[in-house]
């Protein structure tokens, strides 16, 4: 309720990048007192080898940097996923680049991997794990390609953050399917993708003594076989799982806001229910095509407790979201979190 009017009176008149900006701070800032006020939902599962607190995570993006993760798990989130993360800081693209589209509850960013890059992250992510909040944390860590670097090195690019971010990670996540870095999507092809993953998962290796988990994160707009030639392949190089989906470079017809103001927004992925179709669809297909042999992660306008129940039964075994958060509340990620009590 006060979110509700705070949202509509301050937040959606604010520059949508600095209304994240503020909320981030408050939620960094207060994790202490949010901690002592309420326990996180508890209804642990143990997936590709790591126990999660509950099925419920906050997806890449929000924490690029990993500056709140103590914050966001007092609120409920039983796993935070920082990123992405790419081996050399970037600024992201230029300013405006988040709007709302509000009458949707979904969101068009064209971030760009704006982040502090890999060692500084590395370094923020060795000294959380040093604390009690910290240590016991289910962390992912998602990795994408720098910018300026060249297709062609890639792969280098992927295993330098590997290297230096695996020690540190509940669970590693290439992310080929962010809609923001020129390229980025094609590494999605197979012949592509498999030398990848194989050097992130042998240099994961080569970092710790423990096995870190592996996943590819891929995007709501691949073609059903595509999704099927990854799986594939995600199964060939012993991957342990796949978080479907990303944010969607369509602008579906069942879009509310008016073209004028979709078109206004521009380029760049869109998120937000609108999404949970074609991102539900993505996971079945992937459940039903690999079995249990991989752990799948749904997340894609993931809204209501009910829908992480839907995700669930459609065959996920933990579920994320993000757009969610912006439009909800410091109270949705408990909601959402107690779904499965
Ligand atoms: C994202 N998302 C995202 N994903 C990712 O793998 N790396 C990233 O850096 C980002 N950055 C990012 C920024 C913003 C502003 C948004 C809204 C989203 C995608 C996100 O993790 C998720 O896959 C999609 O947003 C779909 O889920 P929701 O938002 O509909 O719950």
């Amino acid at each position: 309720m006060v979110y509700d009017v705070l949202f509509d009176k301050v937040l959606t008149r604010m520059d949508p990048e600095d209304a994240h900006h503020r909320a981030f701070e408050a939620i960094r800032l207060a994790a202490p007192a949010t901690r002592r006020a309420l326990p996180a939902p508890r209804d642990p599962r143990t997936v590709m080898g790591v126990e999660f607190p509950n099925a419920f995570g906050l997806a890449a993006g929000f924490d690029k940097n990993a500056r709140a993760v103590p914050g966001l798990l007092a609120l409920g989130f039983g796993h935070v996923e920082v990123g992405t993360v790419t081996a050399r800081p970037q600024p992201g693209n230029l300013r405006p680049r988040l709007h709302r589209l509000v009458a949707d509850r979904a969101i068009v960013n064209r971030m760009g991997f704006n982040n502090e890059g890999a060692a500084v992250v590395a370094g923020r992510l060795h000294r959380l794990r040093r604390t009690p909040v910290g240590e016991g944390a289910v962390i992912g860590v998602n990795i994408g390609k720098t910018k300026v670097v060249p297709a062609d090195q890639a792969v280098a690019d992927y295993v330098e953050s590997t290297r230096l971010l695996a020690p540190y990670a509940s669970y590693l996540v290439v992310n080929v399917s962010s809609p923001n870095t020129p390229g980025l999507r094609d590494l999605q092809a197979v012949e592509t993708l498999r030398p990848l993953l194989t050097s992130v998962r042998d240099t994961a290796d080569r970092m710790t003594r423990a096995h870190v988990p592996l996943l590819v994160k891929i995007a709501p707009d691949l073609a059903d076989d595509d999704v099927d030639a990854v799986a594939a392949l995600a199964l060939e190089v012993g991957l342990d799982g796949i978080i479907a989906t990303n944010t969607t470079i369509e602008r579906p017809a069942t879009l509310r806001t008016d073209r004028p103001t979709v078109d206004r927004a521009g380029a760049g992925g869109l998120s937000g229910p609108v999404l949970a179709g074609r991102a539900t669809e993505v996971l079945g297909r992937l459940r039903a095509g690999v079995g249990d042999r991989l752990a799948l992660v749904g997340v894609g306008g993931v809204t209501t407790p009910q829908d992480v129940r839907d995700r669930l039964a459609a065959g996920a075994d933990l579920v994320q979201g993000y757009t969610g958060f912006a439009y909800e509340g410091p109270l949705w990620p408990r909601r959402l979190a107690a779904a499965t009590l």
